[in-house]
């Protein structure tokens, strides 16, 4: 459904995509490649996943068209997302133009930091609105072998220089069976040292591996919440997939994202697109429209909007109904999807 909202003063903002839930859809994750520097055990097996011939990958061209047609819908905040969205060439051209989007009022990337510092001045001078930033350890070794790379130092690197530079950010870490009490309270003073955001993460089912590491996330609240006892939780302005905790003398704060208990389906606003071009209108299901197709078949910009607008209206309730309705026998790659 598009809605018109009664009061807008301007013309860009004077659309709303609403799905079939009444829930608000104004964020749009694109992931531009699946390739990526790291081999994270929780998102991609070691061989990696089957490789995608570049003509499969939608062009920039595509992916701007898109993103045009999603503005118009009502979508205001972007996320360019990978694998690792700077291990494609052309990464920061495409964040330069997507700033020139009509509608379009807030773009972000989720990065893993290895080679993104030589991109920090020219990140900084479009006026990217955060970087997140992937980072599950503050141990060397500890990042060996959960990414597979010896990447450690550029990332910290990366880290350092985001905050010089004052780009807001946030830190996400994946919560692992053998993540201990000590990495956690590592990782936090980073945002009690900084004015930063330290998200936890639960684990999902999306390593790629036909043999997955069982998940083991507990209840991740309740170990914050013994660990930091005097946590209190912030008040959110718009939907988020994390929930926000103050601590006493922090500059920034920690968040918990439940992407696993899937605790704010609710609320979610967001839809995706593969680097092959399918669109999700969740994590957890196999993709609802092959939008490659249409773009490469002649489809005009209305008949992709009207496609889009009845996937829109079919959405699911939450992950768990998307997940039940994939079907699934082995676990999808998170490089493929983009978080
Ligand atoms: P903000 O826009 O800063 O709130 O970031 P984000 O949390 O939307 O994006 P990010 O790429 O930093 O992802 C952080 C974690 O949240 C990753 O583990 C994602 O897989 C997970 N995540 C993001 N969106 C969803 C979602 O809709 N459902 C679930 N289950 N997890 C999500
Ligand atoms: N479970 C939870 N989060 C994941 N990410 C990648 N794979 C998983 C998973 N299986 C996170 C990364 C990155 C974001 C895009 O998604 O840590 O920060
Ligand atoms: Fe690469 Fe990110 Fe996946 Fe790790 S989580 S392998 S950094 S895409």
């Amino acid at each position: 459904m598009l809605l018109r909202h009664a009061n807008s003063q301007s013309p860009i903002l004077d659309t709303c995509l609403m799905d079939n839930h009444g829930r608000p859809i104004n964020y749009l994750r694109l992931s531009i490649t699946d390739r990526c520097n790291l081999r994270c055990r929780y998102c991609r097996p070691e061989e990696g996943v089957p490789f995608i011939g570049h003509e499969e990958i939608l062009s920039f061209e595509e992916l701007e068209r898109l993103t045009i047609i999603f503005c118009a819908l009502g979508v205001e905040k972007l996320r360019v997302t990978g694998g690792e969205p700077f291990a494609r060439k052309g990464c920061l051209p495409f964040l330069q133009r997507l700033r020139n989007i009509k509608g379009l009022n807030s773009l972000h990337v989720t990065t893993n930091g290895v080679e993104t510092e030589q991109y920090l001045a020219s990140l900084s001078e479009l006026g990217i609105d955060s970087i997140n930033l992937s980072l599950d350890t503050l141990d060397h070794r500890r990042f060996w072998r959960i990414t597979r790379r010896d990447h450690f130092a550029n990332v910290m690197q990366t880290l350092q220089d985001i905050i010089e530079r004052r780009i807001p950010l946030k830190i996400n870490s994946v919560i692992l069976a053998d993540t201990s009490d000590e990495e956690i309270i590592g990782l936090a003073r980073l945002a009690q040292k900084f004015p930063i955001t330290l998200r936890f993460i639960e684990k999902m089912p999306f390593s790629g591996s036909a043999r997955p590491e069982k998940l083991v996330n507990g209840n991740l609240l309740q170990r914050l919440k013994r660990i930091f006892p005097a946590m209190k939780e912030c008040p959110q302005s718009s939907p988020s997939t994390a929930r926000i905790y103050s601590l006493p003398r922090y500059k920034g704060s920690i968040g918990i994202i439940h992407g696993y208990s899937r605790l704010f389906c609710s609320t979610c606003n967001k839809v995706r697109i593969t680097p092959t071009g399918m669109l999700k209108t969740c994590l957890y299901d196999n993709g609802v429209l092959d939008l490659k197709k249409m773009l490469r078949s002649g489809a005009d910009n209305g008949q992709i909007e009207a496609a889009i607008l009845y996937c829109i209206q079919k959405r699911c309730i939450n992950g768990h109904e998307a997940e039940l309705l994939a079907k699934r026998d082995k676990e999808p790659s998170m490089a493929s999807i983009g978080g």
